[in-house]
């Protein structure tokens, strides 16, 4: 009996429902989405070059970058006009994903 309570005090139960599911991204130096995306929106990271400075996700293969790119791009939430050109009128770095969804 002493066990079982010492167990669980030591082991809690966490429902499936509330243990964040990560998903390994990067391959290469396995990290994981809940990560890179907590490095991007802490640091406000805006190119793949800064999320490999902090994390090394991206400094390998390179096959993750397009979804690192990706939750650069979400995390910002700019929308493929305002991408292209900022408001002191100079214009920004694309993204991959902006690039591609840039006619719709
Ligand atoms: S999978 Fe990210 S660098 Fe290879």
């Amino acid at each position: 009996m002493r066990i079982i309570l010492i167990n669980s005090l030591l082991y809690p139960i966490v429902s499936m429902s509330e243990a964040p599911e990560e998903e390994i991204i990067c391959q290469c130096f396995q990290v994981s989405d809940v990560t890179i995306k907590g490095y991007i929106k802490s640091r406000n990271l805006v190119e793949i070059e800064q999320v490999t400075n902090v994390c090394g996700a991206g400094g390998g293969c390179q096959s993750c970058h397009m979804l690192l790119q990706l939750f650069i791009d979400q995390q910002h939430k700019k929308p493929p006009e305002k991408i292209a050109e900022s408001s002191n009128g100079h214009s920004q770095k694309r993204g991959i994903f902006g690039k591609l969804f840039a006619r719709f």
